[in-house]
């Protein structure tokens, strides 16, 4: 798999919008579900840990999935003996993690994912039974958020369809609600938190 986010990875902490919306998502996650320090939590595309390092002051233990080994690389230079995200470098598709969490939460990484049903049936196996998934991503746009669109398979996601993958996986209690909007000179963007629970 190619990595779009090689480059990218040296800057990315100093986007403001970028530590400002995983803040964000971090707090309506925590919001809406009460996360416990006995729970033991995967982030999906974890990046640099911007969400995964708040998840883990709230929780006994993240662990990052990430298919950009330099993000991983960043990240790693943020673990601490206090806090440490555990990394796995791959694509859980193809090579799928062999254990289950407590939870899965995810920032603006869904859209970089192009087939949609075998995630979801994949990360239904990684999570315990009454686990929940809690996923934040662009609602439905024109393409024009990102500048270069290379590795965005999605131009955002619709509810009722997104909501629908995710039933049809196995999930329950879907819910899809908007938490932010990131304002960006030309347009504004809506941000979605999708939750659901295995029962
Ligand atoms: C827009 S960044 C978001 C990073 C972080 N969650 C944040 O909010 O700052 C998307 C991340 O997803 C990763 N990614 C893209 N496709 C992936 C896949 N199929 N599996 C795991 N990670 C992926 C990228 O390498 C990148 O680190």
């Amino acid at each position: 798999m190619q990595d779009h986010f090689h480059k990218k990875a040296d800057t990315w902490d100093e986007g403001a919008i970028r530590v400002d919306g995983a803040k964000k998502i971090a707090d309506a996650i925590s919001a809406k579900i009460t996360l416990t320090k006995e729970m033991e939590i995967m982030d999906f595309g974890v990046g640099t840990g911007l969400l995964g390092f708040e998840i883990a002051k709230l929780t006994k233990k993240v662990y990052g999935v990430d298919t950009s080994a330099n993000m991983l690389e960043k990240l790693r230079e943020k673990n601490s003996t206090d806090i440490t995200i555990e990394t796995y470098c791959q694509d859980i598709i193809k090579t799928p993690i062999e254990r289950t969490f407590d939870g899965l939460v995810s920032s603006m990484t869904l859209h970089h994912v192009e087939d949609l049903q075998a995630f979801f049936q994949t990360i239904y196996k990684n999570i315990n039974k009454n686990g929940f998934i809690a996923i934040a991503d662009l609602e439905t746009e024109d393409g024009t958020f990102h500048s270069d669109n290379a590795g965005v398979f999605h131009f955002g996601f619709d509810e009722d369809n997104l909501c629908e993958i995710v039933k049809n996986a196995g999930f329950e209690d879907v819910r899809f609600e908007n938490i932010n909007t990131i304002n960006k000179p030309k347009k504004d963007f809506g941000i979605f938190l999708l939750t659901a629970t295995k029962r």
